[in-house]
């Protein structure tokens, strides 16, 4: 088996670094929108260090993520795909990427122009700061560290929509193989010789 991605199916590593990376997002969106509740007690900069921690390492593994496709290519589109399809995935995928970018840069930029203590990363080594403070700055990046986040909700949604109807409607392996080679297969279309059991159960 390899581990990079081949003409038909993506491999275990861009496999990995795809749903990885989908589950911490979740993880930081969940904490992101409730930190800002917690009570002010030694706990609430605990999370808002772990949230930061967590978000620089979604930075690296996404850069990790796009090194991997650079030397690993990417699967040929699924048979069958219409161009304008396909123009549409790889358009969307694009600003994907760049929204999972921008994401954790627009946090670490807020968290530079305000002016704030350096964190540790997971209590490990202080992180540098991108800029010195500075009010408009961080204004601006704390503005768009939050429209940012919703216009990923948004492609998200779509992205992931699109991966389920091509499953469910257009039966093909679109998200078949982005998974684990046996986990999910595409649904058949209809009874054909190849999928009917030649030889029945006997019923006694
Ligand atoms: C993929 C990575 C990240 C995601 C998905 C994410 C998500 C979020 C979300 C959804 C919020 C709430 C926004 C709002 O209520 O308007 C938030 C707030 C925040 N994030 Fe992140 N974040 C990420 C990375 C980072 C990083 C790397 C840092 C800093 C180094 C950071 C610092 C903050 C801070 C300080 C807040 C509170 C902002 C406020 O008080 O309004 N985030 N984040
Ligand atoms: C935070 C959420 C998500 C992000 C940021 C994300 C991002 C991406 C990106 C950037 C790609 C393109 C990979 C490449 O060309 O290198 C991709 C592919 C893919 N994603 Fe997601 N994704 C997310 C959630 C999901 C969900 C929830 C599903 C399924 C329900 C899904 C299914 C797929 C599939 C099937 C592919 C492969 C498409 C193909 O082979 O053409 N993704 N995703």
């Amino acid at each position: 088996m390899t581990l990079k991605n081949t003409a038909d199916r993506w491999g275990p590593v861009s496999q990995s670094l795809h749903w990885l990376i989908v589950l911490l997002i979740l993880g930081l969106a969940v904490v992101g929108l409730t930190m800002g509740e917690l009570p002010k007690t030694p706990k609430y900069f605990w999370v808002y260090t772990a949230h930061k921690s967590l978000g620089l390492t979604v930075l690296a593994l996404v850069l990790l993520r796009l090194g991997w496709r650079l030397y690993a290519g990417s699967p040929d589109p699924v048979p069958g795909t219409p161009t304008w399809q396909h123009r549409i995935a790889s358009f969307t995928h694009a600003l994907l990427y760049a929204l999972i970018l921008a994401m954790p840069l627009s946090g670490w930029l807020y968290d530079s122009a305000s002016g704030l203590r350096p964190f540790r990363w997971f209590g490990l080594f202080n992180v540098p700061k991108l800029t010195a403070p500075d009010e408009a700055v961080s204004s601006f990046a704390r503005g768009a560290h939050g429209w940012l986040f919703w216009l990923l909700v948004a492609l998200v949604l779509l992205h992931a929509g699109a991966a389920l109807y091509h499953h469910l409607f257009q039966r093909d392996a679109t998200l078949a193989r982005m998974l684990p080679q046996g986990w999910l297969k595409p649904a058949p279309t209809e009874s054909t010789p190849e999928n009917t059991p030649k030889d029945p159960p006997h019923v006694v």
